[in-house]
């Protein structure tokens, strides 16, 4: 039998009857903890809400399937794992081996369940077990907390109103004017919140030239650009004009205290000082889910994906396959086979360079990018050029950050084949409109590539509402390990590509005269993968889609609004990057002071930030500098957080050489 998600090969054996589920249900909640340790007063258990016509729907013992009805939804005695929604059989199994005669040692799971089910949930520590169950959570991401949480459920990290109004409601120039007061500045004068000093603005190279001085805005009117990023609108000369994303709520809408206890190592010390995480576009900090998905794997999973060969072959099969559910689900894309398990961004854009590249483009042809690319989408496509006689071009951007939509349109020919656009620019936090850019490369048949790395971990992501070919992005950027990474692409698009590696894995058949691919989503899956960490990579994808990226995204908005607005008040600092709705990216660079030394001095007051050329010259070099201090958010990043950051560097100006 085949998997209807995978496309892989089922192993064959009777599914657990559903007698013996509701036995194992039964001698669980005979043991259930009387109440769920480590909730708050006030918060109930999440409820059960395995779908109706489920074995677990109604078990003997666990009561009607109905909204209000609790389930053991804490750590259950002696397990280290949680019941997951919709059918938390395989924590039961663990829970109840005896239950199951031909349940292996380990956590006791049979093969059978292995396969029929979903792969089990680590154990939620801390807080999070009373975080809503998965079930909860609906696969596209709504614009607010999902209506479909319980009540009871969304006491927890999701707070149940929102604070009243506070500063980082105001919009950016409004937040600016305040900590001007707060801070009188005689160097604030002048700074334009809306964009550079003119004489900050660099010469431009040959192929920018011709781009008139003045910005260039492309939304006159506030719009809801892809999956939830909220751009402003034009920028404006009053500012009481402008419904800015900073007036979006300031409160977080979960609680950060509880999402911080998550991520074991928020907690460390550096330099006596509590560590301030401020280099998330780097790299992201993994919560305990994640830490313990993982160890969970090694001590109870491990094996190499080869479902039929053994008991552990297939409890890491599915765990690998469940990884790819999750993934698909996460970016809404149609079908699991499109999602490509890759080590992480580069490597996505490498294989789409080399196997669609070296297929699609020849000698004459054209590849469109932006000169907000990381070096990741700069470099493949430079060698395919090299290597095919084609030829790269680059929209530019406008000073404060953003592409030009006028010049990009008009790089578009009949020899352009493929357009790769960065999302989000890990150098300024520009949001770009990548749906526009895409319908405009696709209303001309051509192909389109996201590098998705700077924003998966901060808005909604929907490949079908974006429209490309691809979207690439990595685990470590998003609470997951590094070393994984997705590209997904269009099914019809990656049946047309060759295979880029060969090897094991992704073979049907080998003779020495031919060989016979696998389908999706072997044919670029040579060799043994990162499995460990792909599962990890699901758990966190889950771990976000339980506080709500729509969430995340609102919040971080409000907090990257606020940095903006603070550091702009500081003499001396010029920000680099000053779109309005930027995300998580703070560039900066400080009179007196070389980038490097405003990062050491930071991180003696245990405040991390990267600081360098941030793998995107380019984009530094168009705004005149080789390196910028880059403080970047998450969302387990707090406004105090913010305001140490702007302590730091208000001290270091005031003791400018
Ligand atoms: N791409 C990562 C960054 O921007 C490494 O820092």
């Amino acid at each position: 039998m085949v998997s209807a998600v995978s496309g892989l090969p089922e192993p064959s054996g009777a599914p657990i009857s559903t007698e013996l589920l509701a036995q194992l249900a039964t001698a669980l909640w005979a043991e259930r903890p009387a109440a769920p340790a480590g909730l708050p007063p006030g918060v109930q258990a999440p409820v059960n809400i395995a779908p109706p016509g489920s074995p677990l729907a109604s078990p003997a013992g666990l009561g009607p399937n109905v909204p209000g009805t609790p389930i053991p939804a804490g750590v259950l005695p002696g397990s280290n794992l949680l019941p997951a929604s919709p059918t938390p059989v395989l924590s039961l199994a663990h829970r109840a081996p005896a239950l199951l005669p031909h349940a292996a040692a380990g956590n006791g799971v049979p093969d059978t369940l292995h396969s029929a089910l979903p792969a089990y949930e680590p154990r939620l520590g801390g807080l999070v077990q009373g975080l809503p169950p998965l079930a909860a959570v609906p696969s596209t991401v709504p614009s607010a907390v999902p209506s479909a949480l319980p009540a009871a459920a969304s006491g927890y990290y999701f707070l149940d109103a929102p604070a009243a109004a506070a500063p980082g409601d105001a919009p950016l120039q409004a937040l600016a004017d305040q900590a001007r007061r707060a801070a009188p500045d005689p160097h604030l004068d002048g700074i334009d919140l809306r964009g550079p000093r003119a004489a900050d603005v660099p010469p431009l190279g040959q192929a920018l030239q011709g781009q008139g001085a003045a910005p260039q805005y492309y939304f006159v009117h506030a719009v809801q650009l892809p999956n939830g990023f909220v751009t402003p609108a034009k920028a404006h000369p009053h500012a009481d004009a402008a419904p800015v994303a900073a007036q979006q709520d300031r409160h977080p809408g979960f609680d950060i205290q509880a999402v911080r206890r998550d991520f074991p190592i928020l907690s460390e010390r550096i330099n006596g000082k509590p560590l301030v995480w401020l280099d998330n576009a780097a790299t992201t900090h993994k919560p305990r889910q994640v830490i313990e998905r993982i160890s969970h794997f090694y001590a109870h999973e491990n094996s190499n994906i080869h479902r039929a060969a053994h008991t552990l072959a297939a409890r890491a099969t599915d765990a690998y396959e469940h990884a790819r559910e999750v993934v698909r689900r996460f970016i809404h894309a149609p079908d699991a086979r499109e999602v490509i398990f890759v080590r992480g961004t580069t490597e996505a854009i490498n294989l789409v360079a080399k196997a669609w590249g070296g297929t699609n483009v020849g000698e004459g042809d054209e590849i469109i990018i932006s000169h907000l690319e990381h070096h990741a989408n700069i470099v493949p496509w430079q060698q395919l050029a090299a290597a095919k006689g084609a030829r790269l071009r680059v929209i530019p951007v406008d000073d404060q950050g953003q592409i030009r939509l006028d010049e990009y349109q008009k790089l578009i020919n009949d020899r352009t084949k493929i357009v790769a656009i960065g999302h989000v620019s890990n150098v300024l936090g520009t949001v770009v409109p990548v749906k526009q850019v895409v319908e405009i490369a696709r209303r001309r048949g051509i192909t389109t590539l996201i590098d998705g790395a700077q924003s998966i971990a901060h808005t909604p992501v929907d490949v079908q509402d974006l429209g490309a070919d691809f979207f690439v992005f990595s685990g470590h950027k998003i609470f997951a390990p590094t070393g994984i990474g997705v590209l997904w692409g269009r099914r019809e698009v990656l049946e047309a590509m060759p295979p880029w590696q060969g090897g094991g894995n992704m073979i049907a058949d080998v003779t020495f005269e031919k060989t016979v691919y696998q389908p999706l989503p072997n044919t670029f899956e040579a060799g043994t993968g990162n499995i460990a960490d792909a599962v990890g990579l699901g758990a966190a994808l889950e771990y976000v889609e339980r506080i709500g990226i729509a969430q995340i995204s609102r919040y971080e908005h409000a907090l990257v609004d606020y940095g903006m607005a603070q550091l702009a008040s500081i003499a001396g600092l010029r920000l680099i990057g000053t779109v309005p709705g930027k995300a998580s990216v703070l560039a900066f660079t400080l009179d007196g002071y070389s980038t490097d030394e405003v990062g050491q001095a930071l991180n003696a007051e245990g405040i991390a930030v990267r600081t360098g050329h941030h793998c995107a010259q380019p984009i530094l070099r168009r705004f005149g500098v080789e390196t910028a201090v880059r403080p970047s958010l998450a969302f387990y990043n707090t406004f105090d957080e913010v305001d140490q950051l702007v302590r730091e560097v208000r001290k270091l100006a005031a003791r400018r050489r």
